[in-house]
């Protein structure tokens, strides 16, 4: 049992780390909760019976968790992060794992000076969309992908910290970590050229709630990520290839397959292409389901096998996102 501490017991913290830690007994023990808020610290002592801390800087020294969860609001993630590997521990944060790329070299200079693990939370990963997505690629059905577009949209608003930027709120950070990094799954060569285009539209605060970034690859793929705060429902993906389109609304992907002629007349206005269609349903959670992610950290933790984020990939997306903004700002696109 892996002797498991969790700091930010709240909205998230106590449903989709503190339920797997919960649920899986014989790879994790919970034995101690840190929360300021005391109402937290209450339905956490009621639910995992353990000593409970308001300063996390105590557990960690009273309690030398071996492993510590972190699902506090975004600014604190990574000095959080550094002190719990700096205690020993090894350390799962949540995303965003950092509000910025230095913040993100911090984090991995504290985990290779302590030898410790280091586990970016990128749950999208595991998507269900995601992974069928890639095996309806990998077959060729679509040929040769050269388009890849991953939207969200809602008018549900928000009021809380979300909304402010000094607590790492704004919805790069908030949405970035699912949408901007779930599509780039399903590209091969890195991205080159960035551009954001972030606003505000009908959210309080200084955090932006509406965002567009749209991604360029060495290879000439172009990957467009959006979070629509004030629209109806778009396609969740659309990915254009040579030979056919994906395209995902609701539960359902629909893939359309063009049959091209072996060759054109000269003279000839247009081909006559025939589209064939087949859709196949979602079988799973879009972003990721925590207890089939928790087992992996499991034997994650016990070096069994690989933690599905490298470092590097990490931080490759946190300087993507400091380059969408700087984009955003400078109203141009931004070289990596
Ligand atoms: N799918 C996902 O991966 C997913 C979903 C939701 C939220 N999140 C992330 O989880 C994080 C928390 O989001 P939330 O919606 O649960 O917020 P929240 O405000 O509900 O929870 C944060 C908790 O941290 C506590 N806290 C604040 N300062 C603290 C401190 N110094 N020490 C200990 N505890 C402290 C707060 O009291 C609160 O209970 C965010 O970074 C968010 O991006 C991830």
């Amino acid at each position: 049992m892996i002797r498991t501490a969790i700091i930010g017991y709240g909205r998230n913290g106590s449903t989709m780390h503190a339920g797997p830690v919960e649920r899986y007994k014989d790879d994790f023990q919970v034995v101690a909760v840190c929360d300021i808020d005391p109402e937290a610290q209450e339905k956490a002592a009621a639910r995992f019976h353990c000593p409970i801390y308001e300063d996390y800087h105590k557990m960690l020294a009273e309690v030398k968790p071996e492993f510590t969860i972190i699902v506090t609001r975004s600014y604190q993630h990574a000095q959080m992060a550094i002190d719990s590997l700096m205690a020993g521990s090894h350390v799962l944060v949540t995303k965003p794992w950092a509000t910025n790329a230095r913040d993100a070299e911090r984090m991995i200079a504290a985990q290779q000076v302590t030898g410790r693990k280091l586990l970016p939370w990128l749950p999208a990963r595991f998507g269900a969309d995601l992974r069928q997505l890639r095996a309806i690629i990998d077959r060729g059905d679509i040929g040769r992908v050269f388009e890849v577009r991953r939207s969200a949209t809602t008018f549900g608003l928000r009021r809380d910290w979300q909304t402010e930027r000094r607590f790492g709120g704004g919805y790069l950070l908030n949405w970035g970590p699912h949408l901007v990094d779930q599509p780039l799954q399903l590209v091969s060569s890195p991205v080159t050229r960035v551009y954001g285009n972030l606003r505000q539209i009908i959210n309080p605060n200084d955090g932006e709630d509406n965002l567009r970034v749209i991604c360029h690859t060495e290879d000439g793929v172009t990957v467009v990520s959006e979070y629509l705060i004030a629209a109806g429902p778009y396609p969740a993906w659309v990915i254009q290839g040579d030979r056919g389109t994906i395209i995902v609304q609701g539960d359902t992907i629909h893939v359309y397959q063009a049959n091209l002629p072996e060759k054109v007349g000269e003279k000839e206005y247009r081909s006559n292409t025939a589209i064939t269609e087949y859709t196949e349903k979602i079988t799973g959670q879009i972003y990721g389901d925590e207890y089939e992610i928790y087992p992996h950290i499991a034997r994650a933790l016990r070096g069994e096998e690989e933690y599905f984020v490298p470092l590097e990939e990490a931080l490759r997306l946190s300087r993507l996102l400091d380059a969408a903004r700087l984009s955003s700002r400078l109203g141009q696109e931004v070289c990596l």
